[in-house]
């Protein structure tokens, strides 16, 4: 979860976790995708009420020993399945879905786990994969050219500094290895003065998660495809952490709800009928109390949708994204 790295997420507490069963309604049982299973927080409130199954996905192999217990505790009621998220069709599901939710980002465990390189205190090589990846930050930071780096930061992290920053990684690299240690040092010097309380390396870090995960496609295809699963008066259900994930939650949760077209940049929908209602016109955000007791949930933003009606597939729904996909192809030469 969350956008920004901070030691003072110490206790796993699932985000908005009320406000998720309040919308999903376990206590009348079904059958629930959880996509981010991490540390199993929804798929065990879902798995409390009788007769719900869940079915879970996790990229991140470390996953699996919770799941096991999960097993053993819950049998048939729960499947776990280390795959990422755009592959929900590979599961060829029988039953009725209810719900599929997703807990945008990364879980605690990963960010302890100093070897993931998500941690600024990592002395680690360069890596930040979540799992099932096919290049790491250290590919991108020392193959990648200026001008690539430069877009990256900018896009994926609104980087403001992205020029510099990549063009002192491009002459620090000739002179070593860099590795993470390394990469925050020189982001800080790049910045030189900088007045926030969070690292100044934050948006650069999250600019290469979401570029080593693929974050972009792997959101677009998995709602897509979510779409099409989920049984009548299911819902979708995605918490978010930074603005370019809640901007394609939103934009894609209007899209369906709304039976005009909701930009210039798309073209006309087919159907004339809604497929979708939107159930958070606005998103719902962590209350007072949950801040004080987890303060890095204050990013999460949850928008849900309830399926109303046939949905006809739209391959260009997320034209108007085609810059993103760009910047996220520059890992075809690693
Ligand atoms: C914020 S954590 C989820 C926490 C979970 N809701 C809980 O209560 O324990 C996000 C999880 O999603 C997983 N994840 C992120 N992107 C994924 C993807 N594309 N496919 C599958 N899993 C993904 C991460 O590995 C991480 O474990």
């Amino acid at each position: 979860m969350s956008a920004t790295i901070l030691p003072e997420r110490t206790l796993h507490y699932p985000v908005l976790l009320n406000e998720v069963i309040n919308i999903i309604t376990p206590q009348n049982g079904g059958t629930f995708i959880d996509c981010t299973f991490g540390q199993g927080g929804y798929s065990k409130k879902i798995l409390e009420y009788p007769n719900t199954k869940v079915i879970a996905i996790d990229r991140d192999k470390n996953s699996l020993h919770i799941a096991s217990d999960f097993k053993k505790k819950f049998e048939d009621r729960f499947s776990f399945h280390n795959i990422k998220f755009s592959q929900i069709k590979d599961l060829y599901l029988k039953e009725e879905i209810k719900g599929i939710i997703f807990d945008l980002g990364y879980s605690l465990n990963q960010i302890k786990d100093l070897s993931t390189g998500l941690s600024f205190d990592s002395k680690d090589e360069l890596n930040m994969k979540m799992g099932l990846n096919d290049f790491s930050a250290k590919d991108v930071i020392n193959k990648l050219d200026q001008k690539e780096l430069a877009q990256i930061f900018k896009y994926f992290g609104e980087e403001k500094n992205s020029k510099l920053i990549s063009k002192k990684i491009v002459l620090e690299r000739q002179k070593k290895n860099l590795n993470t240690h390394d990469l925050v040092n020189i982001v800080k010097r790049a910045k030189k003065k900088y007045y926030t309380k969070t690292n100044p390396a934050t948006k650069v870090f999250q600019a290469l998660r979401i570029f080593v995960n693929k974050e972009i496609s792997e959101l677009q295809k998995s709602l897509e495809e979510s779409a099409g699963i989920v049984s009548q008066n299911g819902i979708i259900l995605t918490v978010s952490f930074h603005s370019l994930e809640d901007k394609i939650c939103k934009f894609f949760f209007n899209y369906l709800s709304k039976q005009d077209k909701v930009s210039r940049y798309l073209p006309e929908k087919k159907t004339t009928k809604k497929s979708f209602n939107l159930i958070t016109k606005k998103p719902v955000t962590p209350s007072s109390q949950e801040l004080k007791l987890n303060p890095p949930s204050r990013s999460a933003k949850l928008r849900a949708i309830k399926k109303i009606g046939m949905y006809e597939k739209n391959m260009n729904v997320f034209s108007k994204y085609e810059n993103l996909l760009n910047i996220e192809n520059f890992s075809e030469k690693l």
